[in-house]
């Protein structure tokens, strides 16, 4: 079993997505071992993003990121990391594929609904960053 963690982000929550996304997750079976809604801090979404700092894009991600509340949450299932990136789809809007969440929901890069951890060493940093109150 592998832990993942996943947050859904201002513009799932604005557009109503939250149960369609959600459901997506279920349906393939992974488990949700944690769930809330919050309002991202500009340092939580700093140490969030920080292997982005030096890229074009880092300060209107951290703009984004704190625009509205997300749903943050930790899913578990065999090889979860790697399959909900692939439930999520390409980072960019146009190589996102129909089938994907970004690819069925989601138009630009930058709102793209999702996030999920890309590695164990990022799932068990993000898991420790955003659920500090629980001890996996
Ligand atoms: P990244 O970690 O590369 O993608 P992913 O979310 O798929 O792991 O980038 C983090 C976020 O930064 C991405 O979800 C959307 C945003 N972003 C841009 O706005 N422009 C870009 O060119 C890239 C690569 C990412
Ligand atoms: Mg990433």
């Amino acid at each position: 079993m592998e832990k993942t963690f996943v947050m859904l982000k201002p513009d799932a929550v604005k557009r109503g997505l939250v149960g369609s996304i959600i459901k997506r997750y279920e349906q393939k079976g992974l488990k949700i071992l944690a769930l809330k809604m919050l309002q991202v801090t500009e340092d939580l979404a700093e140490k969030h993003y920080e292997e982005h700092r030096d890229k074009p894009f880092y300060r209107e991600l951290v703009n984004f990121i704190t625009s509205g509340p997300v749903v943050a949450m930790i899913l578990e299932g065999p090889n979860a990391i790697k399959l909900v990136r692939l439930l999520n789809g390409a980072t960019k809007a146009e190589d996102a594929l129909p089938g994907t969440i970004r690819g069925d929901y989601a138009l630009t890069t930058q709102e793209n609904l999702v996030h999920a951890s890309d590695s164990s060493e990022s799932a068990r940093r993000e898991i420790a960053l955003w659920f500090p109150e629980l001890s996996f």
